[in-house]
């Protein structure tokens, strides 16, 4: 399968919405369809699009030109750093696509990206039993040795 990545675009925005939200989507894998508002659905695509914010987003799309995949990804400031720090925010490849090196390309895309923005460092985190994530991850990236605490 032949696929490339580029930044989203306006007109990606219903494909987008069926890859986010859909059957088989992104918030249907985290069981969290019901927890994510179309206002915030809404907001964020408005902001990938919005030079002034910084939220990104990038597709995989295929040699029909239809979307695959997507990963988003934010920069925020960081005490330890004069630099930016790139935050890889979802990442997510269609089922019927997967194990094709989507992901991996999704993850170099966003790299690319980190040195284009200037970022020290990039960073995402993931479920523990998220095994499958994990086999791309740990060819990709090192684990941190942090835990990641929420408020309750
Ligand atoms: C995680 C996810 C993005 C990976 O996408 P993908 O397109 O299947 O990943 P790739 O094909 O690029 O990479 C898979 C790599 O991991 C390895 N891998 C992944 N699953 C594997 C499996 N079940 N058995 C063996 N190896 C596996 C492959 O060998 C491959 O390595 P390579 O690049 O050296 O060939 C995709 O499974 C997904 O969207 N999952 C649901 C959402 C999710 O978990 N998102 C991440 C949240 S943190």
């Amino acid at each position: 399968m032949s696929f490339s990545i580029r930044p989203i675009q306006a007109s990606d925005k219903d494909e987008w919405l069926a890859l986010w939200t859909g059957p088989d989507s992104y918030l249907e894998f985290y069981e969290s369809i019901d927890k994510v508002t179309d206002e915030a659905t809404n907001t964020t695509f408005d902001r990938f699009l919005d030079d002034a914010e910084p939220v990104w987003a990038a597709v995989a799309v295929n040699d029909e030109g239809k979307l695959i995949g997507f990963a988003t990804y934010l920069t925020h400031r960081n005490t330890w750093k004069v630099e930016n720090t790139l935050y890889l925010n979802d990442l997510f490849v269609h089922p019927k696509v997967r194990l094709g090196g989507v992901g991996r390309a999704l993850i170099e895309y966003v790299y690319k990206r980190a040195d284009e923005l200037g970022c020290g460092k990039t960073y995402w985190n993931t479920q523990f039993e998220n095994h499958r994530a994990q086999l791309l991850y740990t060819k990709v990236g090192k684990k941190s040795g942090f835990l990641l605490y929420i408020r309750p």
